[in-house]
């Protein structure tokens, strides 16, 4: 194995791979929690000047990166295996729903925006509903990418 090979192992990009799923989930279940919080708390209070923080702090700490090392590490494990997953099904399948959860990400972060504004254009009950859908997804992903099943 030559260096430029070392570096594209498929084991180590996977490994990496499903490292940075396990942070996007955990930033993608607590965003809407935090905004849930926030939107039912005292407009101008303690608790939202916490939760507009706390928010700013987990999508520039964890949930960006996070998306980007699971795209990057996504394709570069596909490349290391000369793009096979790409003529089967489940990958199709699976991308449709990662650019959903991509989607449901850029929503959030739009949202985030409006919210430090003191815009709360959604309830406390929408937030804590958003709270299940990535998750929902993700068991979908997950399934999808270990039984293969077309
Ligand atoms: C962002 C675009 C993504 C790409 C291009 C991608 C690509 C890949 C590839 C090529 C593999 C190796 C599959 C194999 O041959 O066994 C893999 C494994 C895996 N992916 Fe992704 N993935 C992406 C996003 C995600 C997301 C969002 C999740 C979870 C929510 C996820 C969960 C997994 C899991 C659990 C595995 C390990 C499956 C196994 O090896 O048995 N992926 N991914």
């Amino acid at each position: 194995m030559n260096d430029f090979t070392a570096l594209l192992d498929y084991d180590w990009m996977r490994a990496i791979h499903v490292i940075a799923v396990l942070a996007l989930m955990a930033g993608l279940l607590m965003l809407p929690r935090f905004y849930a919080y926030q939107t039912g708390s005292e407009p101008g209070g303690e608790l939202e000047r916490k939760m507009i923080e706390a928010s700013k702090k987990l999508n520039a700490i964890i949930l960006t990166p996070a998306l980007a090392l699971t795209w990057i590490f996504g394709l570069a494990t596909s490349a290391a295996s000369n793009w096979i997953q790409f003529q089967m099904g489940w990958m199709h399948a699976k991308l449709a729903l990662v650019v959903i959860l991509t989607g449901l990400y850029a929503y959030y972060v739009a949202e985030g925006a409006r919210l430090a504004k003191g815009e709360r254009r959604r309830s406390e009950k929408f937030w804590r509903m958003m709270n299940e859908v990535p998750f929902l997804i993700a068991i979908a992903v997950v399934i999808l990418a270990v039984v293969e099943p077309f």
